[in-house]
């Protein structure tokens, strides 16, 4: 009998995104399972499926972002596995796709790069830039939008990654959990977590490697989603997509476009 690998991929378009936008984070995910079967690493695989957000122009994410009160775009991105690679950005101003410069970031001696530093690194990389007409059209209709995320199981491996605009109409500078490892989110050998919402009220409960804890202590992520939502007031936007050994769940006390897709495929 052949040994079987499970996949499990889930994506999600932000806390407060439209339900209708769920074809959105479908393809996403299909970027993700297909680039996992081509024999991409995990946190390619995950980074691949939120690329595929930040194109989408619905998010608020890549050319979806929202902009700060100056006008400018500033996006915050991260990757991390659970063999522990982590890369994040932070602040960074005119790339494409902010999630690739993390990935990036996650093979260098560096874990986080912010703002001018960053954009450098990305232009060395030779990182796509986005073009003056993409930057004037970026996040103007989906202001109550957040983080868009992707969390993924190959086998006994587990990645996550995330990207957002931020804060519609922040002051520039603001920065939120995305970059920040275990708020946004994290991964270890028994799962990963993503998280979307207030990037201040995520980061102050740590709430990725919160989530992450509950895992190790055998918490079905079914149980976890509600217990996560639990912890923010009705007021603060939070969603959170959870994959483990167990199962995967993911929940939102906004509306929240999100898919999950799973496969078993020869080991
Ligand atoms: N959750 C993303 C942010 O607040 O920046």
């Amino acid at each position: 009998m052949t040994d079987k690998k499970k996949i499990v991929v889930l994506t999600h378009g932000g806390a407060g995104s439209d339900p209708a936008h769920a074809a959105g984070t479908a393809i996403a995910g299909q970027m993700s399972m297909m680039s996992l079967q081509t024999g991409e690493p995990i946190i390619g695989a995950a980074c691949h499926a939120v690329a595929s957000l930040e194109d989408d122009g619905r998010f608020n994410a890549g050319v979806g972002s929202h902009k700060r009160n100056d006008g400018t775009v500033e996006m915050d991105a991260s990757c991390m596995d659970s063999s522990g690679t982590f890369g994040a950005v932070a602040a960074l101003e005119g790339f494409k796709n902010p999630v690739r410069v993390a990935r990036i970031v996650s093979q260098s001696e560096y874990r986080v790069l912010a703002g001018r530093g960053a954009a450098e690194f990305a232009r060395n990389q030779g990182c796509q830039t986005l073009s003056p007409d993409e930057i004037a059209n970026t996040g103007k209709d989906f202001s109550t939008t957040d983080t868009v995320g992707c969390v993924v199981r190959s086998g006994d491996e587990f990645a996550a990654a995330l990207s957002t605009g931020g804060i519609d109409n922040a002051i520039p500078g603001r920065v939120g959990d995305v970059p920040l490892i275990g708020c946004g989110l994290y991964a270890g050998p028994l799962g990963a977590v993503a998280a979307t919402g207030d990037g201040e009220a995520i980061a102050m409960q740590v709430t990725a490697l919160r989530a992450y804890q509950l895992i190790e202590q055998g918490m079905d992520p079914k149980a976890i989603v509600p217990t996560a939502i639990g912890w923010f007031k009705e007021s603060t936007a939070f969603g959170i997509i959870v994959v483990s050994k167990i199962g995967f769940a993911g929940g939102s006390n906004r509306d929240m476009a999100w898919t999950a897709s799973e496969l078993e495929i020869p080991h």
